[in-house]
């Protein structure tokens, strides 16, 4: 494989010496893009970009043409291992993720199986193809949702506001839940050990909804479960460390538990103090985040200067991956994003001298 060629994110996340604060941005290969919805016609719809290693590969790169990255994350999408499961994943255009077979009644639940990774070929092999055209300039992440997140939509069927159907099986049949979760954490487990196979570098599990959980049902049902994913995880391949970064959506809250489920960072969305987060969890672990993506909205004036906020929050020293504090909307401006980028270069080197 050719020698990283900036490897400043993989250094952050290690919370090694590092030149100025590394920035990635969650979906930052998605609708925001005019030339992603060129290729996504062009392909026929979400899922077929996803199955088409070459479209794959040819979004997952369109952000790092137009700007300037420290990392490229794999194009896919959580909801590919409930897919693998035989849920009947559906993309109803303007209504979100759903699914034919939802995971509802007991029967179902003892039907639920860890798919064959046979079936995720697709990732992998887009994988191993955008890893070939990245030819060493920025380092490939990798993604999963975390075993909680994938039960919300497996047995709501789709997106929820209420949480309503997996809060009753949590609450009525909490055995039933954590056996979807077990089976959830030892199917994530085996997909992110294939894609750290085929050339992921690091890899981020997405605990979009936890933040939705009782103060003790977060350990019980999501962290736990998190943990034992990590526990399970290759942490070193071809002789490098593979970082692992845990995000939960609202969990500001629980941060010194999950500084210890053996994340190497945790992603901070914007409700959190990067500087409050930073004395919470000491040396334990990276922070990346957070910048609130609809920030992106105000004036160039404004995003600089939120953007230098977070950096002075964070203060001196490494450890800090800069990012969005969820996904970049949809209508977000490209040109926005890119002073948000080429500020957060310009302004962190003062940091890390
Ligand atoms: O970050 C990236 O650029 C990599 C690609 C990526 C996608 N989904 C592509 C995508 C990643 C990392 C995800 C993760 C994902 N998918 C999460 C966790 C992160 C988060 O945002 O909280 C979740 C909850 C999903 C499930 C999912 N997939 C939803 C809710 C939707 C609809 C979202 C919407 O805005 O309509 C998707 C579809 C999806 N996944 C799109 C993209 C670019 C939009 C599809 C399209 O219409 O082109």
């Amino acid at each position: 494989m050719t020698p990283l060629q900036n490897d400043t994110f993989l250094r952050a996340l290690l919370r090694q010496p590092v030149e100025y604060t590394p920035i990635w941005m969650m979906r930052q290969a998605g609708r925001y893009l005019p030339e992603y919805r060129a290729t996504r016609t062009q392909a026929g719809g979400f899922m077929d970009l996803c199955k088409n290693t070459d479209f794959a590969t040819e979004v997952t790169i369109q952000p790092l043409e137009r700007f300037d990255l420290d990392a490229a994350i794999l194009f896919s999408d959580i909801l590919t291992v409930p897919d693998a499961m035989g849920l009947g994943l559906y993309f109803e255009t303007g209504e979100g993720p759903k699914f034919t077979r939802p995971v509802q009644t007991e029967a179902d639940v003892n039907a639920l199986r860890v798919p064959d990774m046979s079936k995720l070929r697709y990732v992998f092999d887009a994988v191993a193809s955008i890893r070939k055209a990245l030819n060493g300039r920025v380092p490939l992440i990798g993604f999963s949702g975390s075993p909680f997140t994938l039960a919300c939509y497996m047995v709501e069927g789709g997106g929820s506001k209420e949480f309503r159907l997996i809060k009753t099986m949590m609450y009525s049949r909490p055995d039933l839940l954590h056996k979807i979760l077990s089976i959830n954490a030892q199917a994530v487990t085996d997909y992110l050990n294939t894609q750290i196979q085929h050339g992921a570098q690091a890899v981020q599990i997405f605990d979009t909804w936890g933040g939705v959980l009782s103060h003790a049902a977060f350990q019980e049902f999501s962290l736990r479960y998190i943990q034992q994913i990590i526990n399970g995880l290759t942490r070193e391949y071809d002789g490098r460390r593979v970082p692992v970064i845990v995000f939960t959506k609202g969990g500001g809250q629980w941060l010194e538990q999950m500084a210890e489920c053996g994340a190497d960072a945790l992603g901070l969305d914007w409700t959190t103090s990067i500087a409050q987060a930073r004395q919470r969890v000491g040396d334990k672990v990276a922070l990346q985040g957070n910048f609130d993506p609809f920030a992106l909205f105000g004036t160039p004036e404004r995003i600089r200067a939120e953007a230098a906020q977070i950096l002075a929050d964070y203060g001196a020293g490494t450890g800090h991956v800069f990012n969005l504090g969820h996904g970049i909307n949809q209508h977000a401006n490209p040109e926005h994003a890119k002073i948000l980028i080429d500020t957060v270069h310009e302004l962190s080197r003062q940091y890390h001298q």
